[in-house]
């Protein structure tokens, strides 16, 4: 009886024990890691942003999620609103898996004509255009197991109904067949598609968003082919009076840093095919965490961008418990020319230059990041400098255990780099711990930097955007201080600084 008693006891306590090891390591991930300004899900594994629009002034995001697991999983749609691209509420979920198969990446739109007859012109519907994945078919060996489909909302995407003859398009047989992103093309008066096909994107058109045709396919002797390309997008940007059509496929592996990133694309598409004006891979993100990227829908000229602030190397491993994953800080797209070519920049100014905060000017190089008077504990910063000629500088942010992360420009390579080597924890992946190089495009002798730190990212934004990273990482206590390494004196003094958000 009494061995019965202690069994008992024993057990208890190993239970209780775990139970308080589980419940400690959870809050101190939920106090050290969940970022204040970019979204991450209440709970559960979150991968791509999807079927982003913006109606009566709110944008929609929605994203891939398994609702009940820190991994990967059955897909759902989650969702969350925001008035400005920076709070967020999360709603409940959106779109559920149901027997066609899972809910994976795919886009919305608001049908204004009412061409799909879901709605009316005085109350247009939202329709949603995803790949239903089908695990049975895939665990069965067919290769037919991706297949789009569409989904109506009458209440502003808030609820949705699934189309009775889904899937709208078939698969022909093709294993990675998926990731519709659907735009309005003016010109030819049709809804066009750019779908995800193995390692080159397919164009669809269509009258309603029903029956589509195929027009033709991009890539095969284009970008990279080191992996699967995954999530395309297809936009119209206007610089200097002219127009030019942007097509972004993300790729997996193949990444500048190894891993997953998103290549771009500038030329022309006229309603049936896309043109790149070069052969030149370029990339949106140099850094190893900005994946699956693509744009707002119903944003007018203005194209906003956000991306999974992570990489499938690693994602499913980092020391998050309740939540995995965070989007990036939403950017703003532009077109730059640097000799004969043209280039995207990213810029996230709009979305921060709002909201309140202390500036510090650092002209002594070095500094305390958190000596403000602000009682609210946020630790967001944005850091910036300056440089009339560029030199090689290093900035450092670094806290009272050693840690710390570099950013900067090596001027031996003409590349700007992160280096999350001694960042924090980095023992769940072998890859992780690793410097990461950009090159510098703009040619001026000028440059001006930013970027934004967020707890467990940083966005590193150089030359306006024309060379952007982003990089997470995972302290195992707050950055407090920051310096910078660099001859330039003088910019030091003027143009080195500090923005300390309030929330
Ligand atoms: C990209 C991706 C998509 C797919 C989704 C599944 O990260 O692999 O191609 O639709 O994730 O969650």
């Amino acid at each position: 009886m009494r061995a019965i008693i202690n069994y008992i006891f024993f057990s208890i306590s190993i239970f209780s024990f775990k139970y308080i090891v589980a419940q400690d390591t959870a809050q101190i991930s939920e106090q050290l890691y969940r970022p204040q300004l970019h979204y991450t899900p209440t709970k559960g594994w979150m991968n791509d942003p999807n079927g982003m629009f913006y109606k009566d002034g709110i944008y929609h995001l929605y994203f891939q999620h398994n609702p009940d697991s820190n991994v990967w999983g059955p897909m759902h749609w989650g969702h969350a609103t925001s008035i400005d691209l920076i709070n967020w509420k999360q709603q409940p979920i959106a779109i559920y898996p149901d027997n066609i198969g899972m809910i994976f990446s795919g886009s919305a739109v608001v049908d204004e004509k009412n061409t799909a007859g879901f709605g009316t012109k005085n109350k247009p519907a939202i329709i949603a255009i995803f790949t239903q994945h089908n695990m049975e078919g895939e665990k069965l060996g067919r290769t037919d197991f991706q297949n789009q489909s569409i989904a109506y909302s009458n209440d502003n995407g808030y609820t949705w109904k699934m189309y009775k003859a889904n899937p709208v398009i078939k698969n022909p047989g093709i294993k990675d067949f998926r990731d519709p992103k659907v735009i309005w093309h003016e010109p030819t008066h049709k809804w066009i598609m750019v779908l995800a096909v193995k390692n080159k994107v397919s164009f669809y058109s269509s009258p309603n968003l029903k029956e589509w045709t195929k027009e033709s396919d991009f890539g095969a002797s284009m970008g990279s082919h080191d992996g699967v390309w995954e999530c395309p997008d297809l936009f119209m940007l206007n610089s200097n009076h002219q127009t030019y059509w942007v097509l972004t496929s993300s790729i997996n592996p193949g990444g500048p840093n190894k891993g997953s990133a998103t290549q771009y694309f500038i030329g022309n598409f006229d309603g049936h095919t896309f043109t790149s004006h070069s052969k030149k891979t370029k990339w949106m993100d140099y850094g190893a965490d900005n994946y699956a990227g693509v744009t707002w829908s119903n944003t007018g000229a203005e194209k906003i961008s956000m991306g999974w602030m992570s990489n499938w190397m690693y994602a499913q491993q980092v020391p998050t418990v309740n939540w995995r994953s965070a989007m990036t800080i939403p950017r703003n797209l532009s077109i730059q020319n640097i000799n004969g070519e043209t280039y995207l920049t990213a810029d996230a100014n709009k979305y921060l230059n709002g909201l309140p905060k202390i500036t510090k000017n650092l002209s002594s190089g070095y500094g305390s990041l958190n000596d403000n008077k602000d009682k609210s504990n946020v630790k967001l910063y944005k850091i910036s400098f300056k440089e009339n000629n560029l030199s090689p500088f290093t900035i450092s942010l670094s806290n009272n255990k050693g840690e710390h992360i570099d950013f900067g420009y090596d001027s031996t390579i003409n590349q700007f780099f992160i280096d999350r080597t001694d960042a924090g924890v980095h023992d769940f992946n072998s890859e992780f711990a690793v410097k990461h190089f950009a090159p510098r495009i703009s040619i001026s002798k000028s440059t001006s930097i930013y970027a934004l730190i967020d707890k467990t990212s940083i966005e590193f934004f150089a030359d306006n955007g024309l060379t952007v990273m982003t990089d997470i990482f995972f302290s195992t206590s707050p950055y407090s201080k920051i310096k910078i390494v660099s001859n330039n004196k003088e910019a030091i003094k003027t143009n080195f600084k500090f923005d300390s958000f309030i929330k």
